[in-house]
């Protein structure tokens, strides 16, 4: 789909910013350019949809070299989501969004939705902001009305330069897993530049890490983890790559299905005879609709007659698309041994617990170490 040929970038001052790097993006893949500040990946990103011209090699797009398409369709078909936000500062938010769609000739009232859908995607409420003003919002707000942008006239690829980079941790870490959802149902080629390798290891189907102006290893996130290529790729995914690998896996992939569970009005009595058959702790409470009401662990069964009297509430529930790290982290933070997990439309569909993690990951490591 993207196919760059021993492409090099020197800028007129004689720095060589971009120094032969050859290799392919997989049409509906999301390829990450990963890799210190100043190693060159804003550069090779903008050669791309050619803001940067390219000083030699080849840039290829569905085949065609992109020196020979015309500049506007070119700009047209590639979303871009720039660093530096770049939004039009006299334009309101929506007016924004609305730019490609315009050139493409759609009707307002077609655009409007487009617009109010894409800040939807985004997390900003559409009443408050459509009509705002680029410097009425915070930084990472006009970030966000940068990614909308991009998406705006439905592009088959795009180009995010850093596209959260100015934005909180918690907010980020939603704002990932909602765009890895919709890269799902769209599956656009895109190109997603960030430093962070936690972000770059759970965005990526693969990962280009650069250094100083070159490609030093082009591969799939659980390949970089675990059979880096030489001594800066082993330093730069650090020592702790077991832990990060956690972000490859889903909670579905490493959950309990269908478990033993608990009913409301239940009594202790039969709840501790489950518990002590099942060789568990805890037992999740679900009711026969299917949904998940909370958690009786062993240690609080003396405390009443019925499950309901001794019930613990979860103040936050994951689903089976979660991401393993984010699940691990709040069973460390709470405690929790057993992790009662959801479905998309919030019914119980398992458990996760310390002891499937560890083997997912022990796994994981081997599997990666034996290849
Ligand atoms: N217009 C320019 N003229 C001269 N040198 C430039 C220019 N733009 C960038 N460079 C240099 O080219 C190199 C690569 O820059 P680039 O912006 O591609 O890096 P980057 O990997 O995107 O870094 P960051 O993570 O900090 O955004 C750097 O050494 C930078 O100083
Ligand atoms: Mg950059």
């Amino acid at each position: 789909m993207i196919k760059l040929e021993r492409v090099t970038k020197v800028y007129p001052d004689g720095t060589e910013a971009v120094n032969g790097v050859s290799f392919e993006v997989i049409k509906g893949e999301l390829c990450v350019f990963l890799g210190p500040s100043g190693c060159g990946k804003t550069t090779t990103m903008k050669m791309i949809n050619r803001l940067i011209p390219i000083t030699s090699g080849k840039i290829y797009i569905d085949g065609v070299d992109n020196t020979k398409i015309d500049e506007s369709e070119l700009r047209r078909n590639i979303g871009y989501a720039i660093q530096e936000i770049g939004l039009f500062t006299h334009m309101t938010v929506g007016q924004n969004i609305e730019t490609v769609p315009a050139l493409k000739g759609w009707t307002k009232t077609e655009r409007r939705k487009r617009a109010e859908e894409l800040l939807e995607l985004v997390r900003m409420n559409p009443d408050e902001f459509i009509d705002k003003y680029p410097n009425e919002l915070s930084g990472g707000q006009r970030q966000r009305v940068g990614v909308a942008r991009a998406l705006g006239a439905d592009p088959p690829i795009l180009l995010m330069d850093e596209p959260f980079g100015a934005i909180d941790p918690i907010n980020r870490v939603e704002l990932q897993s909602e765009f890895l959802k919709i890269q799902q149902k769209i599956k656009k080629t895109i190109i997603f530049v960030t430093h962070d390798i936690y972000e770059a290891i759970k965005m990526g189907d693969r990962i280009a890490l650069m250094k100083e102006g070159k490609l030093v290893q082009y591969d799939t996130p659980a390949n970089l983890l675990y059979r880096p290529k030489d001594e800066f790729v082993e330093a730069f995914v650090g020592a702790d790559r077991a832990l990060k690998g956690l972000q490859l896996l889903r909670v579905k992939e490493v959950m309990t299905s269908s478990p033993p569970t608990a009913k409301v009005e239940e009594r202790v009595e039969v709840v501790r005879e489950r518990m002590k058959q099942q060789g568990v702790d805890s037992l999740a409470v679900v009711e026969n609709d299917g949904k998940l009401m909370g958690l009786v662990s062993a240690s609080d069964l003396g405390k009443g007659k019925v499950v309901k009297d001794i019930i613990r509430p979860l103040a936050t529930t994951f689903t089976v698309n979660a991401v393993l790290n984010e699940a691990l982290s709040v069973m460390l933070s709470s405690g929790l041994k057993t992790l009662p997990i959801v479905s998309e439309d919030s019914k119980f569909e398992g458990v996760l617990t310390f002891d499937a993690i560890q083997k997912a990951l022990h796994e994981a490591v081997q599997a990666g170490e034996k290849k």
